[in-house]
């Protein structure tokens, strides 16, 4: 009888390592890693394949605000502007003589692909993002290698890398910017422009191929080298709900890093935010820049930056973003 039973609990053990070491053998196997395969196992409902997904934990203040249905770039899908809209955008730098829209955006579109993207979200997916900030908090952080790992590195205007390795990282994946604070890329980077006026559009188009457009408000660059298989173009019916729904019509409109973390919380499954802010000693500067007078980024009257500000800290606060505030 006793022999039976240690006999039957030996048996019951060796199975139990055999199941055991079956299952590791297969997460080795397949990549899973520990975190995944329990959660996995306890919350079969989850929208993405990250350990944590943005959009996993229920907030009432985020669902309130956040509408995954807004494309954030312009596709055949999504080029018809609503009245209001097209008003509102049209008020944003005062065009005065616009050309017909719908005529600019299908010349554009036939020198870039009309393409839908980053509709994707499921849960196969785990996109990772960094959105990388111009602030001088970058200076001596060290954070490349870690901006470095993300799937997805985002970056707006100047932005240089080279140089800055260490701390900002070399890789981007796609670069925010308008015609006025445009710059070249390399082959591999996504250009993501955000148009304010008609011109921008037109001037994309142009700088693209002819380089005709040499002035919007100011001079800007008539030619830009880029892969133009890789321009993508910011929505202005995006830019109005960014607006509206998380800016709560604050300022004229929103900054390009706020724009940036908005495309983000909108495509990526994980996003973490550099280089945005003051640095530790209160100052607005860039991180290649020696300027400790630059306390006018802040509130430069187009854009409500404390207001922007407060709600990044909210998205951290709910955990729908990391936030490394440097140094
Ligand atoms: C999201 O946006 C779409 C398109 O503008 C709109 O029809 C829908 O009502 C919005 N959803 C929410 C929850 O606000
Ligand atoms: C713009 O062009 C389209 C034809 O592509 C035309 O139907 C439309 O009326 C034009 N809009 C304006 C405001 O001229
Ligand atoms: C850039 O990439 C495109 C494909 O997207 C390729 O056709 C082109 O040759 C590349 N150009 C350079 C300079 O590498
Ligand atoms: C930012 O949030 C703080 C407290 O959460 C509040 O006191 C302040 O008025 C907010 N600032 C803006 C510009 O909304």
């Amino acid at each position: 009888m006793f022999v039976l039973k240690r006999r039957k609990s030996r048996i019951f053990a060796v199975l139990l390592f055999i199941v055991t070491l079956a299952t590791l053998f297969f997460m080795y196997v397949c990549h899973v890693p520990w975190l995944y395969f329990f959660k996995f196992l306890f919350s079969p409902k989850r929208t993405c394949a990250c350990g944590e997904c943005l959009a996993d934990k229920y907030d009432n203040w985020f669902s309130e605000r956040f509408n995954q249905s807004i494309s954030p770039v312009l596709s055949e899908k999504n080029i018809l502007l609503s009245e209001d809209t097209y008003r509102w955008w049209l008020q944003l730098q005062s065009e005065t003589d616009p050309a017909n829209f719908s005529m600019v955006v299908k010349t554009l579109f036939q020198i870039i692909p009309n393409v839908q993207w980053y509709m994707d979200l499921g849960p196969l997916r785990c996109r990772t993002c960094a959105v990388v900030g111009n602030s001088g908090n970058l200076k001596r952080s060290n954070y490349g290698t870690l901006i470095d790992s993300n799937d997805f590195i985002i970056r707006m205007n100047e932005a240089p890398t080279i140089g800055f390795e260490k701390d900002v990282g070399r890789r981007t994946t796609h670069h925010l910017m308008y015609p006025e604070s445009a710059r070249h890329l390399e082959n591999t980077t996504n250009l993501i422009l955000i148009p304010f006026k008609t011109l921008d559009l037109q001037w994309i188009a142009s700088a693209l191929t002819t380089g005709t457009i040499k002035q919007t408000y100011m001079p800007v660059l008539p030619r830009i080298t880029a892969n133009r298989d890789k321009v993508l173009i910011y929505s202005p019916t995006f830019l109005k709900y960014v607006y509206n729904n998380w800016l709560e019509n604050h300022g004229r409109y929103p900054s390009t890093g706020f724009l940036a973390l908005m495309f983000a919380i909108h495509i990526c499954d994980q996003v973490s935010v550099f280089g945005f802010g003051a640095d530790k000693e209160g100052n607005w500067d860039h991180y290649w820049e020696k300027n400790y007078f630059a306390d006018a980024f802040r509130q430069t009257g187009v854009h409500d930056g404390n207001f922007e500000y407060n709600i990044t800290m909210l998205l951290v606060d709910k955990h729908k973003v990391k936030f490394f505030k440097g140094r």
